[in-house]
């Protein structure tokens, strides 16, 4: 006799273990197949953001970000350090111990809520007596399973090119980026989006010579035009990553010595020698091998299950979220979802407003976005206003002695309805949760302007942005 539950999880990455804390939490029996194995071949949850993704990036990015503070921005505070070395073991001796000790959290947190951690592969096999079944394969023989409903929360794996062979020594995805064991000299990096422009920050900031090769013409496109200009100048020209647009790649070759990138820009042939290569070109949802085509579920074109806005799929009770469904692969969207889906299982109404989920980018400084940009409102014919203020005279940002960036709000011209708030401030990745408040109790730019803001705070940037909306900032 299979065992059986009311849901079972597929994935437990942060959509899929956040949903079976939750559907648990409202007394459903729940299991949460999950398949990782650690590089010391340990079983483990946490799917790509705790393991190979945000959490690992994130404590990089830190540790980078201190060792450029000692050897660069202190000196203005009047300190000096003489001697300043990197260890590259010990930095990533710490971020695998926050890895272990988040993961291992997940654990704690499947025990507390008493889910049912099914160690191995998962596969979509049949409907039983009591509804549907899931073959789990682990390390012995496959077990099957029965559930009333599924979540599939799979997600996605890095998106590799033909041509370019990734072995995670000298070509590397994120997998082999976050785990270098030395600077390299020269790193190349294919693709300036999210992942190329943080872990390129990451090496940089401990020595490398970064060159990032870029398909498309134009950087950061998906950012604010504001936002994107200013961030060029200060990547490019201030901290000097080599990013080249317009790039079309030609041949990769990885030798003893490197890896040799042939490329064509502007109609011209170039070469770029190299000690590793990151291909960060994008992700592709995990959803081979799920047996999708045992019950007829519906996956699109490029692999994506289809979901309806509440993650429905084609199938009764069959569920899908995160990055394995349309939307922004971010770890938070997923994570919503997956309260929403096991509401919904439970009987209650839910809902996630992808309208108001936050983008952040944690480069130096950080990039943070909410809602509409401003080419995208002209795009729609929307009315609109912009008000933007810069961090340069904030107290404490200039006490901080980071004053790069600013804020711009956009609100309707006729309503004034706050439709999207850019950041760009060291501090990006909190201020932006304001906005996103404020967007989701669909909060206008008055309501903002009329708030107080503790002072000295860089929060009072918001508030000035607001303010010069309508064109009455105080402090400019
Ligand atoms: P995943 O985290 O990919 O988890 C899916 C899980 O399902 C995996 O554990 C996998 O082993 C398991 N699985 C797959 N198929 C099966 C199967 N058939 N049977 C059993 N188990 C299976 N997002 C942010 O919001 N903020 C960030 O700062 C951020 N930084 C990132 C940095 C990097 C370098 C990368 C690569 C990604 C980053 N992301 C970030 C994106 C974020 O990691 C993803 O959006 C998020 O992990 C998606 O969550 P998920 O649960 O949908 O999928
Ligand atoms: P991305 O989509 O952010 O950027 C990929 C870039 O590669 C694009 O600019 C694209 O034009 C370029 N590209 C594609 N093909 C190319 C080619 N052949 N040659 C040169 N350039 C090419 O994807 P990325 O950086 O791999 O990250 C994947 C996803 O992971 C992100 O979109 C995001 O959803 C998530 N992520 C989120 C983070 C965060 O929230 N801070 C951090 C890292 C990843």
């Amino acid at each position: 006799m299979a065992q059986t539950f009311d849901v079972i999880v597929i994935g437990a990455g942060p959509a899929g273990y956040v949903s079976a804390v939750r559907a648990a939490q409202l007394g459903m029996k729940t299991a949460c197949v999950e398949q990782w194995k650690t590089p010391k071949g340990e079983a483990a949850l946490g799917g790509t953001c705790l393991n190979v993704g945000c959490i690992p990036s994130k404590a990089l990015l830190e540790s980078s970000e201190n060792f450029e503070r000692v050897t660069r921005k202190f000196e203005n505070h009047g300190i000096s350090v003489s001697g300043a070395k990197m260890d590259v073991g010990r930095m990533m001796a710490r971020k695998d111990t926050i890895v272990a000790k988040m993961t291992k959290g997940i654990e704690f947190l499947f025990k507390k809520h008493g889910v049912t951690w099914l160690k191995g592969h998962g596969k979509l096999a049949g409907k039983g007596e009591a509804g549907w079944q899931v073959e789990v394969k682990g390390d012995g023989p496959s077990e099957s399973v029965e559930a009333k409903a599924v979540i599939i929360a799979t997600g996605s794996k890095a998106r590799h090119l033909s041509g370019v062979p990734v072995d995670n020594e000298t070509i590397c995805d994120n997998v082999g980026a976050l785990a270098f064991a030395q600077v390299p000299q020269r790193l190349g990096v294919i693709g300036a989006g999210v992942i190329g422009l943080e872990l390129g920050s990451v090496w940089r900031r401990l020595g490398a010579k970064v060159t990032i090769l870029e398909a498309l013409p134009v950087f950061l496109g998906a950012a604010d035009e504001s936002v994107s200009k200013a961030a060029w100048k200060i990547f490019s020209e201030r901290q000097q990553l080599d990013i080249r647009l317009g790039v079309d790649l030609a041949k990769v070759e990885a030798g003893r010595k490197g890896v040799t990138v042939e490329y064509a820009q502007g109609g011209k042939r170039q070469k770029l020698e190299c000690d590793k290569l990151v291909v960060s070109v994008g992700r592709v949802p995990n959803t081979d091998a799920l047996g999708a085509e045992n019950v007829g579920l519906k996956i699109d074109g490029k692999g994506f299950i289809e979901v309806d806005a509440h993650c429905r799929s084609n199938l009764h009770n069959v569920f899908a979220i995160g990055d394995v469904v349309r939307g922004p692969m971010l770890a938070h969207k997923g994570e919503e979802e997956g309260v929403m889906v096991a509401e919904l299982i439970a009987g209650q109404k839910a809902h996630v407003n992808l309208e108001t989920i936050p983008w952040v980018i944690y480069t130096s400084p950080e990039i943070a976005w909410v809602g509409r940009t401003e080419q995208q409102l002209r795009e729609e014919g929307t009315p609109y206003r912009a008000g933007q203020f810069p961090f340069t005279i904030n107290g404490r940002a200039l006490g901080q002695d980071e004053t790069e960036g600013f804020v711009k709000m956009l609100a309707h011209a006729k309503t004034d309805e706050i439709l999207g708030v850019h950041i760009i401030n060291m501090h990006a990745s909190e201020l932006i949760a304001e906005a996103v408040v404020a967007m989701e109790f669909r909060a206008c730019s008055e309501d903002i302007a009329r708030i107080v803001h503790a002072h000295p705070s860089l929060s009072e940037v918001m508030h000035e942005a607001a303010l010069a909306v309508d064109k009455r900032s105080l402090n400019m």
